[in-house]
């Protein structure tokens, strides 16, 4: 089977984390995203991947390549200009096949894709939108369904109090091809405000395929932590995910944890870390390759990248630490804090809840 899948976003949301790289590589459990995404497409059995890609392009083409290490096969189609997410299927139009799945690039879930084909199948359908259920449907697109799921309106981030149901667009389709017949070319255009609205309009068969499967956008810190968190305890699949059992942390090759160190709860370290004398580190915890952890410092619900310094007794919770960045002796960093790439933290400095300090910056 074949996808498509819309990579091409700034991932403005989730800033300063991507002011370097894109969305779709941001480390989960220490592997890019996209690889943990070829894993789940690769198991069931979409194999031929295009990539329409517009923002620093090369970050992905370069690592991944042909594809052939990870069990799939991938073309790239470059944008311009970003053409949104209709405009840059039908700027891929000459790689697809007559029945093709899209996904938005920043989506971690478990969908049966095999179920989810067959249905569209049954049904005759034009175009089947995967469902997901979700508390607070105003950051998502809402589709309001009959009973014999065949949608009938689509309403791209409404109000909260206008939605009419938790059920949103869980940025799963299944297409046929002759619906990019009404996409104009090189325009930008998108499934959410035009396309979809445009096929219910002219009385075409959409259907919806609602599911409870594990389903999460990466796209704001909040959830990019999430996601890693319900890895690390067993919900959601990855088969690059090894969850750490309690007191048994998951060290890399090469890392080293100090006898007087402690470690609770879900925690994963990279290769060639060291963890010091006294620390203390209370999962989850996710911590890249090459980091250092001096002596006495504390680190709790974190996720840090690779070749990071945490300075003697400072204290990190529920932030996010950019790669090549360094965090001073007697820091503290609260809840929310993001920091970019390359940031050095002087000593001493209390970082407040919530702050996001750019890349190769100094505080
Ligand atoms: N190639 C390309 N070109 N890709 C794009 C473009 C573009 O111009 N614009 C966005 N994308 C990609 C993004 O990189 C991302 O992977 C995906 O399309 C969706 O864009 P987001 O910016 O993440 O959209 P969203 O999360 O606000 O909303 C979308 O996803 C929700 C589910 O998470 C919508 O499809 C909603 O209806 C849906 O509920
Ligand atoms: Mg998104």
């Amino acid at each position: 089977m074949q996808a498509l899948l819309l990579v091409g976003g700034e991932g403005t949301r989730l800033r300063p984390l991507t002011c370097k790289t894109v969305k779709a590589m941001v480390p989960i459990l220490n592997r890019p995203f996209l690889e943990h995404l070829f894993g789940y497409l690769a198991r069931h059995g979409v194999d031929d991947i295009v990539l329409t890609l517009c923002y620093m392009p090369d970050r992905i083409e370069s690592y991944f390549g042909r594809g052939g290490g990870h069990g799939v096969k991938l073309t790239y189609v470059m944008e311009e200009s970003p053409l949104g997410t209709a405009g840059a299927v039908k700027n891929a139009e000459r790689y697809l096949k007559e029945r093709f799945f899209v996904f938005n690039g920043d989506i971690f879930t478990d969908l049966d894709l095999g179920a989810m084909m067959a249905f569209h199948r049954e049904r005759g359908a034009k175009a089947t939108i995967a469902l997901t259920p979700v508390e607070d449907p105003s950051a998502y697109g809402v589709v309001e369904t009959g009973a014999d799921r065949r949608v009938k309106r689509f309403v791209e981030k409404p109000k909260r109090e206008e939605a009419t149901t938790n059920l949103i667009n869980a940025g799963t389709y299944v297409l046929e091809r002759d619906v990019l017949e009404g996409v104009p070319p090189n325009t930008r255009y998108m499934f959410e405000h035009h396309l979809f609205p445009g096929l219910l309009q002219n009385d075409q068969p959409v259907y919806a395929f609602p599911s409870d499967a594990y389903w999460i956008d990466i796209g704001t810190p909040q959830k990019y932590c999430q996601v890693q968190y319900d890895l690390l305890q067993g919900k959601g699949q990855s088969s690059l995910a090894s969850p750490a059992k309690d007191g048994r942390p998951g060290f890399g090759a090469r890392s080293s944890l100090h006898a007087t160190a402690s470690v609770e709860g879900a925690v994963v370290v990279g290769d060639d870390c060291s963890v010091g004398p006294h620390v203390r580190l209370r999962g989850p915890v996710v911590m890249g390759n090459n980091c250092r952890i001096l002596e006495g410092a504390a680190i709790e619900s974190s996720v840090i990248w690779n070749n990071v310094t945490v300075g003697r007794n400072a204290w990190l919770e529920g932030c996010i630490v950019g790669s090549n960045s360094s965090i001073g002796e007697g820091c503290s960093v609260g809840q929310g804090v993001v920091m970019g790439e390359g940031v050095t933290v002087g000593n001493g400095i209390r970082l407040e809840p919530g702050r996001k300090v750019w890349p190769d910056t100094s505080v």
